[in-house]
């Protein structure tokens, strides 16, 4: 059986959670190989709700393996917590069924404080909007080659002196640059060792169960155009979000990426700061918001709206290979009269194809619009494409045209059974 990758093509929460928990019933394990708990995934099964952030979509299917991977940055008190809510509902979270590489970079408390100390010392313009989790500081860690690893938690000696190294730049930034308190490192080891030591039983090595399955779902945080270094930098998160990263960032080769599933929610959102071409700031936006409920599973903030951009999909198809697409949400369109699609930019007087490359071109460029009429129906019992109105089956057909890739799966609704 061959293994798939779930990514998301926009700026995120494209429904990749849902997607995800419904495939992993085919998958032996799920993998998260990049980000932390920025994301939020949505599963709704048998009409209740459950938001991941870190633990693997795939949870709600007993037996399946849910791994940490190498490329993740964990925040061990979420993740504790995590554990604590699932295992309340009954489900299994138990050490062996959940594992975390002992490579994957831990959030420690005075990431969270940098995070939140960068994010008010910037002008409105210059602010990311982060979702204050201190995923960029841990990033920063790990490149600067003083990050703590999941697997120090087992050496508390270890663990304590990398703890000072680190607090050593960081307090003299927090004291003279950021006016906050410095953190002391013994104070931050006593808050963080009760969590290390239940982490412990958590540490293996993903890569072996990884080549051991017969079939592996990795699962992407964020979207594409979040990417650090494809994104709309700087307005982006601080790890690759491109499929490319699903095997360096869980510990396997790219030759066991085989079926690539782009999830595509049928209209864009974005939440925090950006540039954002399709938005839209009237009653249509509005419309997409409410009857989308688009609000960040993070952190509430509402998300910004706006018609579906071919040209940032045509840039994920590029970056990311996808062998089919995923298309969430298209039960959220119906009721309005006309739908657009963005097929191609106006930018410095001519029109391109796909986002300009130069920092903050995608702030100037005009979406270039084709209109489509609408559909009023309510399509969120549909269970096959001919259970479409006319109108819906032209969109998604158009999407396939201009993006070049085939349609493999359609969710009209948020629970499990909703889809095709
Ligand atoms: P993710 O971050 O990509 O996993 O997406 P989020 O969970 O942050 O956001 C997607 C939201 O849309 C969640 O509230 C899902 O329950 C919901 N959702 C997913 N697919 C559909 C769909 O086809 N229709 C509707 N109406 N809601 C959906
Ligand atoms: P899922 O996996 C949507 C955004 C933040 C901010 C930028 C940087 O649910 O799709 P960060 O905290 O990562 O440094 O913030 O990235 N962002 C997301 N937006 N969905 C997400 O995840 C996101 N994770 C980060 O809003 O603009
Ligand atoms: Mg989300």
């Amino acid at each position: 059986m061959s293994n798939m990758v779930v990514f998301g093509s926009q700026w995120g929460d494209e429904g990749k959670g849902k997607v995800v928990d419904m495939l992993a019933e085919k998958a032996d394990a799920i993998v998260r190989f990049q980000g932390g708990n920025n994301a939020g995934h949505t599963l709704v099964v048998d009409g209740e709700q459950c938001i991941l952030h870190l633990i693997p979509s795939g949870i709600l299917h007993p037996g399946k393996k849910c791994l940490i991977g190498n490329g993740v940055v964990l925040d061990p008190f979420v993740f504790c917590e995590e554990l604590d809510k699932l295992a309340a509902k009954g489900v299994d979270v138990s050490a062996g069924r959940v594992m975390i590489s002992k490579k994957t970079h831990i959030i420690m408390p005075y990431h969270r404080l940098m995070d939140s100390a960068r994010e008010s010392s910037r002008s409105d313009d210059g602010r990311i909007g982060t979702t204050g989790r201190g995923i960029g500081p841990c990033y920063e860690d790990k490149m600067h080659r003083c990050g703590i690893r999941a697997g120090d938690f087992a050496d508390p000696d270890l663990l304590k002196e990398k703890i000072v190294i680190a607090l050593e730049e960081k307090n003299v930034l927090f004291k003279h640059l950021y006016g906050a308190e410095p953190m002391d490192a013994q104070a931050v080891f006593d808050e963080v060792m009760p969590v290390a030591e239940r982490l412990v039983p958590y540490l293996g090595d993903v890569s072996t169960v990884i080549q051991e399955a017969d079939c592996v779902l990795f699962e992407g945080a964020q979207g594409t155009h979040l990417d650090i270094d494809h994104g709309t930098y700087p307005f982006v998160t601080s790890s690759n979000t491109v499929t490319a990263n699903a095997a360096s960032g869980s510990g396997c080769s790219p030759r066991e990426l085989d079926r690539i599933i782009a999830i595509v929610k049928a209209y864009t959102t974005r939440v925090g700061s950006g540039p954002f071409p399709t938005e839209l700031l009237d009653a249509d936006g509005e419309y997409l918001q409410t009857n989308g409920h688009e609000f960040g599973a993070t952190t509430g903030r509402k998300r910004r709206c706006g018609w579906l951009d071919l040209v940032v999909l045509k840039e994920s198809a590029r970056l990311n290979g996808p062998t089919e697409l995923a298309i969430t949400k298209l039960d959220v369109l119906s009721g309005m009269k006309e739908v657009k699609l963005c097929v191609a930019y106006e930018y410095n007087g001519e029109t391109i194809a796909y986002p300009p490359q130069e920092q903050n071109g995608m702030a100037h460029v005009t979406p270039v619009f084709e209109t489509l009429p609408g559909w009023d129906e309510d399509i969120s019992g549909a269970r096959g494409w001919d259970d479409l109105p006319e109108n819906a089956v032209k969109y998604l057909r158009r999407i396939e045209e201009i993006t070049g890739v085939k349609i493999g799966i359609v969710s009209v609704g948020p629970d499990r059974v909703q889809t095709f």
